[in-house]
């Protein structure tokens, strides 16, 4: 259970959680960070977290599926003096941080697939949503939301997804506490983060690699309207992925515009 006392401890950070707004219920912490960021001056590190969302989204418009008391749902707001072009790289960076946490926390597998959906044994239990305001050529607010599936039984989720979907609890066969986990996947997207600003992409993609399981593996892509099958090879500094297609030419796709449908693991 989440309780006031649990979260006024959480992980405060110089720049992560420097203020942490908690909520029983809220439409989307997306949502809410929108407004909180267009009402402070400074919302950097301002994380807001809820124990349910009645309006909870996904990448690609889809419904991100939220009850109460058992997942975590929370949006960090940040400020990188980027440009537009270099967002989807915070995706990449988020999705090392909550990959390692969990990995680290909870000693179970984390997984990370290309670009940002986190994995346990080929089933998606977690996901990241940036949403960004900007001009040409700077971010003004970035929005990263994050949701994932700790304590939530799979028989609590709708049954044509139950196959493709899975909580910790259900691979680790025991409840985590969501309350610790959070503090540690904060105290490492504050790390993460701050090897980013230091322009230390490297690093961050090095760690990307150990933590993914789609480079090796085919998959299947789809960018607007054309589909793309070939084998995913590597990712570049950008964090765009790099396939190799079947005529020996490669494709690179970019995580804001594409979405991998299938990875074939076997
Ligand atoms: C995805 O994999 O499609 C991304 C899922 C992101 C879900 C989180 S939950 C917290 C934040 N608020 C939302 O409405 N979405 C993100």
């Amino acid at each position: 259970m989440f309780t006031k006392e649990k979260i006024n401890n959480l992980f405060k950070g110089e720049i992560i959680g420097k203020e942490i707004i908690f909520l029983e219920s809220a439409t989307s912490t997306n949502d809410v960070a929108a407004e909180v960021g267009r009402k402070r001056e400074d919302p950097e590190g301002i994380v807001i977290i809820a124990d349910a969302q009645t309006r909870g989204r996904g990448r690609l418009g889809r419904a991100w599926i939220s009850p109460p008391g058992v997942n975590l749902y929370f949006t960090v707001l940040l400020k990188p003096p980027f440009s537009p072009a270099e967002a989807p790289f915070l995706t990449l960076t988020a999705a090392v941080a909550v990959a390692a946490s969990v990995r680290r926390h909870t000693g179970l597998k984390a997984e990370i697939k290309w670009p940002n959906d986190i994995y346990f044994n080929s089933k998606k239990a977690g996901g990241i949503l940036l949403e960004m305001k900007a001009d040409k050529d700077r971010i003004s607010l970035l929005s990263v939301g994050v949701g994932l599936n700790v304590n939530m039984s799979m028989n609590e989720l709708p049954e044509e997804i139950t196959s493709l979907s899975t909580s910790l609890k259900a691979e680790n066969r025991r409840p985590v506490d969501r309350t610790g986990l959070l503090g540690a996947i904060l105290a490492e997207m504050e790390r993460a983060y701050k090897i980013l600003l230091q322009g230390n992409k490297r690093a961050l993609i090095n760690e990307w690699i150990h933590l993914n399981c789609t480079l090796g593996h085919e998959i299947i892509a789809k960018d607007r309207d054309r589909v793309i099958s070939g084998t995913a090879e590597n990712i570049n500094d950008r964090g765009e992925l790099i396939v190799r297609m079947p005529d020996g030419g490669t494709e690179i796709l970019n995580a804001g515009e594409v979405t991998v449908l299938k990875i074939k693991t076997g």
